[in-house]
């Protein structure tokens, strides 16, 4: 199945000269949100995934579903201020100033296999920043997964030495 004929392009949004990947109509399509979560999920068996790891809120869209078809676990990473036990942070930098990703302090064994999925690798800012959540927990990073990859951002170079998986990848 060609995936990127379900992605709609929106031309200028959310500024003048972006060109968005608007993934609702892939999710909206049963057949087609099925067929790319079964890709990842193909990802997450032969990477020996143990429990699915995403930040909110796209990264939830795509991790929830792989982690229930595999049966195993997933942890949400969020904003700060939104988990309601302990928790550990990072800090990263956005485009203009920076925020903070959040996980619960029990969320990963330390060991365990992680998965770190989400919707988009774009600048590679909010999959290090996950990555580094797992790595303080004491998790072993086994691969990320994204259904888009936006190379030309080249958010894998901050990913360097991490298996990175996209099930489609856009140059401009
Ligand atoms: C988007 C997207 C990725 C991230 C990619 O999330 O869902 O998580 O940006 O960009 P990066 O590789 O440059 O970090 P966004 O922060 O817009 O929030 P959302 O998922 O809550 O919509
Ligand atoms: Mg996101």
């Amino acid at each position: 199945m060609d995936l990127k004929q379900y992605v709609t392009i929106v031309e200028n949004y959310p500024k003048e000269g972006i060109s968005f990947k608007d993934i609702t109509t892939v999710m909206d399509n049963g057949p087609v949100y099925k067929y790319a979560t079964d890709q990842i999920v193909e990802y997450a068996k032969k990477v020996g995934a143990e429990i699915i790891v995403g930040p909110e809120a796209r990264g939830f869209i795509i991790g929830c579903p792989v982690a229930y078809a595999l049966g195993i676990g997933f942890a949400p990473v969020r904003k700060e201020g939104k988990l309601p036990r302990e928790t550990i942070k990072v800090e990263y930098g956005l485009e203009y100033g920076k925020d903070v990703l959040t996980i619960h302090h029990d969320a990963i064994r330390p060991g365990q296999k992680v998965l770190i999925v989400d919707d988009l690798l774009a600048t590679g800012g909010t999959v290090e920043a996950t990555v580094k959540l797992v790595e303080e927990l004491g998790g072993e990073v086994a691969g990320c997964a994204f259904l888009i990859e936006l190379s030309y951002l080249d958010g894998r170079e901050r990913l360097k030495g991490y298996d990175v998986h996209a099930l489609m990848k856009y140059e401009d």
